[in-house]
């Protein structure tokens, strides 16, 4: 039996690709490993939202020369957004000739033909599809865990934010038809599954490219009827696009988790405006305001980007204030990375590194505190945890998620595992809780 690696870098939408990934080898007869010396195929499943993920990948190739030279039958893949790019196409069989095997995020499922190809030829296979109107169906993943699963719900993008390469990279928004999410997801229940984390780039925008009148919130009612199903999430919103009857939907739905991950980039309007996000800060403001009327004790998230080009001090404090006025639980922050053939990337007042590193760290001093202040809140309470495996470092202890999505560690036997259960929070940190069982 032939051995795999696959590395993963990026969003939930490429380790999800991973899983698939995973299924076809294994159909493959491919058995995954974790040692490079005996490994006959390495996957590098890559990022191109940010340069810091692609000079990883990088990093990783040129270590693989070795082991190529030591090992010449070891075939060496590369797919993902990385490979919707040009450049990166370019550097690749320019750089790094070691290189066997490229491929889109379009055309996953033909790497069995891919693999055939180059055995049989022993030459560089490159099969980049650039834009996929359809939806291939046929492949399954195989998940990391089986009490919780990604589901696709709609690929690709049409909003251009101005730094964003997704949706140079990912395409046109396309929307899965609703009859294979469901039997998909009804599927996964049957094996055991509790909880569903549904993907796309734009969730709220879902159905618009369906012949019938069906839209994210009518997927999210029929996902809920679903028996076995307990908890449902989904990533990622787009501000502009969450609509009343969503925010009405956390009220009703009883299986739709206490979290919404809301990207807002910005606190400024005018960088807003030239981030072609099509919000204001208001309106950002107006819907926290109406979600939490539904849902008062809402998890909040969020993605920030610091230092697009012509971000002023002033333009920054706007982002400052408003996470104070939000009060996140937590965010993901981002120093701005040109991304060549964005407009964003183009813009002459870039902002020097040291002043967005010296912001980055601002924002984090004001985002810390505030996630904490929160997790305070829940000292003492019970809390229903779906509990997700060990902790690597000390196995009496486990990892779960409470429906706001924090993680709880807490002593526990492992046959609690893909078990919701109840935990009493005794101690709380910045990004974690700590509990006990109740
Ligand atoms: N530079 C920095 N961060 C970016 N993101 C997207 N493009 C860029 C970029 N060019 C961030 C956004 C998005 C998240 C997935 O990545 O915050 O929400
Ligand atoms: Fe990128 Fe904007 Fe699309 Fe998100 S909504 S993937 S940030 S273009």
């Amino acid at each position: 039996m032939k051995k795999y690696i696959i590395q993963t870098y990026g969003c939930q939408m490429n380790e999800h690709d991973s899983e698939k990934i995973s299924w076809i080898l294994e159909g493959m007869n491919y058995k995954l490993t974790n040692n490079r010396e005996e490994c006959d195929l390495i996957i590098y499943n890559t990022c191109a939202v940010r340069k810091t993920a692609e000079e990883k990948v990088y990093g990783q190739l040129g270590e693989l020369k070795d082991l190529k030279r030591k090992n010449p039958n070891l075939i060496i893949c590369v797919c993902g957004c990385m490979m919707q790019t040009k450049e990166a196409i370019k550097i690749i069989t320019s750089k790094y000739r070691h290189v066997d095997i490229l491929f889109g995020t379009n055309n996953i499922h033909k790497l069995p033909q891919l693999v055939n190809t180059y055995e049989s030829t022993g030459k560089t296979v490159i099969d980049i599809v650039e834009e996929n109107k359809e939806i291939v169906e046929s492949v399954e993943a195989n998940r990391k865990y089986s009490y919780k699963a990604y589901v696709n719900i709609m690929y690709g993008c049409n909003n251009f934010c101005s730094y964003c390469i997704v949706p140079y990279t990912r395409g046109r928004e396309r929307s899965r038809e609703p009859e294979y999410i469901i039997k998909e997801i009804k599927q996964l229940a049957k094996n055991g599954c509790k909880e569903v984390i549904l993907l796309g780039q734009n969730v709220n925008s879902y159905g618009k490219t369906l012949k019938e009148d069906y839209n994210f919130v009518n997927l999210l009612k029929d996902i809920n009827n679903i028996d076995g199903i307990e908890r449902i999430r989904f990533m990622t919103s787009h501000p502009k696009d969450i609509s009343d009857d969503l925010i009405n939907a956390y009220g009703e739905l009883d299986k739709l988790c206490n979290h919404l991950h809301l990207p807002v980039q910005s606190g400024s309007n005018r960088i807003l405006k030239i981030m072609n996000r099509r919000y204001t800060r208001e309106d950002y403001l107006e819907k926290i305001k109406k979600i939490r009327e539904v849902v008062p004790d809402i998890t909040l998230t969020t993605d920030i980007i610091v230092g697009f080009p012509g971000e002023t001090e002033e333009d920054f404090d706007h982002t400052l204030e408003l996470v104070k006025e939000v009060g996140y639980d937590s965010a993901f922050t981002f120093l701005y990375s040109i991304r060549e053939g964005t407009p964003a990337a183009d813009m002459d007042n870039q902002i020097d590194d040291k002043v967005k590193h010296e912001r980055f760290q601002r924002l984090l001093n004001v985002l810390q505190p505030i996630g904490l202040e929160n997790n305070k809140k829940l000292l003492g309470e019970n809390l229903k945890v779906l509990v997700e495996d060990v902790s690597k470092n000390d196995k009496t202890i486990l990892n779960g998620r409470t429906t706001g999505g924090k993680l709880v560690h807490f002593k526990g036997d492992k046959s609690l595992i893909g078990k919701i259960i109840d935990v009493k929070i005794i101690n709380v940190k910045t990004f974690t809780l700590e509990g006990e069982l109740s």
